[in-house]
């Protein structure tokens, strides 16, 4: 088959599984624009969108362990995928074994950290289960920073992999509950650490939100036909304004005794949150389920529209289930809004008025 490629897009062009979920072996070739996942309930769609965005982010969206995505009886899983860029084709190979040693390969050469995978393959995820960035703790919101972040941004990546090692550090040590002098200056060697990756990390994504927190009011606004003011903000209990290194070192000063009696750090970014606000309400107390459902969606097809801003291309958008969450005029604007960059979506069945590569899958098979 013969396609054009527009350069701004990448594109997923091949992938290779083994033993991954309940695929035994299978390729699949995938088509630029939409490809639809198609087939009953328990055949493996999911685990196919798994598999490429572990390629691309190093995680599950849904796995705890990376062990769980090894075929059952099985004591290891490979993925593998094939892409296309603006200006070369790269492939990327995951290897994770039952003893939970995990190979990387990026053009067949080992890499050893993480932070070298992210970028060669940009995706953003979406499913229903999606409403948890609403409905649920923090925790969900700044994993969506983090994630949406770290994808364009290597320095946030490195900066959060060591604002993570100094604060775990930190709360060993305040666990131990010891009172010595020894104590308050070694705090005092992670607090000043932790305000000046903190700072850093607080920083990157205020400035993300400002330009997310218009893009989702945009595309918020475009797929539900109404006119409402969507608006994100962050939310920190350390003050943003003036010199925020500062502002965050106070805060640690001030909560140290705090801390101290419980054991862990009480403020900083590893607390905040994302204040989602619609017409002028917390969405969290205030929406209706359809609302929170278009929140959702529009926050990651602006971390889309972002991604190609900082980079130059377009990831790939993984939709699991999602046209069933939609009216027809729903799905057709969503779709429409994209019809340039590569949708892979699963659907149990496809009756879209919309040409795309269909991919059937029965049984952890391609049929
Ligand atoms: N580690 C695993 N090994 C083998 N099969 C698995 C594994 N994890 C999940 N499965 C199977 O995968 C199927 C679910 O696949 P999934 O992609 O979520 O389905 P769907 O097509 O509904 O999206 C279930 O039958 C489940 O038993
Ligand atoms: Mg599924």
């Amino acid at each position: 088959m013969f396609f054009i490629y527009n350069f701004n897009i990448m594109i997923v062009e091949y992938i290779y599984l083994k033993n991954f979920r309940n695929y035994t072996e299978q390729t699949v070739t995938l088509a630029p624009g939409l490809n639809v996942l198609v087939g009953g309930n328990a055949e493996g769609k999911t685990n196919m969108l798994e598999s490429i965005y572990f390629c691309s982010t190093f995680s599950s969206p849904r796995a705890t362990k990376d062990k769980e995505m090894i075929r059952f009886n099985q004591d290891y899983a490979v993925v593998k995928l094939f892409i296309k860029k603006k200006y070369h084709t790269s492939s990327i190979k995951i290897k994770i074994t039952s003893n939970n040693k995990k190979y990387v390969l990026v053009n067949d050469l080992e890499i050893k950290r993480a932070s070298e995978l992210l970028g060669e393959l940009g995706v953003v995820f979406f499913s229903p289960k999606e409403l948890k960035l609403i409905q649920e703790s923090p925790d969900e919101r700044r994993r969506f920073l983090n994630i949406s972040i770290s994808q364009q941004d290597k320095t946030y990546f490195t900066a959060l992999g060591e604002y993570t090692k100094v604060l775990q550090d930190k709360n060993a040590l305040l666990k131990k509950k010891l009172e010595t002098e020894h104590v308050d200056t070694m705090l005092d060697v992670y607090d000043a650490q932790l305000a000046e990756k903190g700072a850093f990390i607080i920083d990157k994504r205020t400035k993300f939100l400002e330009i997310l927190s218009d893009y989702s009011h945009r595309a918020n606004n475009k797929l539900s036909d109404n006119k409402e003011t969507l608006s994100l903000e962050y939310d920190s209990d350390v003050s943003l304004n003036g010199n925020v290194k500062e502002n965050l070192y106070n805060s640690l000063i001030a909560a140290r005794e705090k801390d101290k009696q419980n054991g862990f750090t009480s403020v900083g970014p590893h607390r905040d949150d994302i204040k989602i606000v619609l017409n002028g309400n917390d969405a969290r107390k205030f929406s209706s389920q359809g609302q929170q459902r278009s929140i959702t969606l529009a926050m990651k097809l602006a971390a889309l529209y972002i991604y190609k801003k900082e980079t130059g291309e377009y990831p790939v958008l993984l939709l699991d289930d999602v046209l069933s969450e939609l009216d027809t005029n729903r799905q057709h604007k969503l779709l429409e809004m994209l019809k340039d960059i590569q949708i892979i979506l699963t659907c149990t069945d496809y009756n879209l008025n919309v040409k795309g590569n269909i991919i059937n899958i029965k049984n952890g098979k391609v049929v």
